[in-house]
């Protein structure tokens, strides 16, 4: 249904996926980074710990809850890449503003 244009080459940057080094294009989400990098889960639930990946991205379900740069509980879909990114797998609750309580 959507193939890539063959003779279309759109800007990239180079982002971090759980530490992997992924190309993906410029001005796409952190959650769709997550996506091309295939992971499983972008977040696990506090309480069963089940995981979760990006569901609507457009920033209504929570379901990206992801840590960017250090800083826990980003919405993933709503964060456009930039070089050098870290895009880790958010695990249980966080407390906001600190980088995680562990
Ligand atoms: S995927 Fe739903 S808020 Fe980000």
């Amino acid at each position: 249904m959507f193939r890539p244009r063959p003779d279309v080459h759109p800007p990239t940057v180079e982002v971090f996926v759980e530490g992997a080094p992924l190309r993906v294009p410029a001005g796409a989400s952190a959650a769709a980074a997550v996506l091309l990098a295939g992971l499983f889960r972008i977040r696990e639930t506090p309480v069963s710990g089940a995981p979760r990946l990006p569901y609507c991205m457009m920033g209504v379900c929570f379901d990206c809850l992801a840590e960017i740069d250090g800083v826990a509980n980003r919405q993933a879909c709503v964060v456009p890449v930039a070089p050098g990114m870290r895009i880790r797998v958010q695990h249980g609750a966080r407390v906001a503003l600190d980088g995680g309580a562990g």
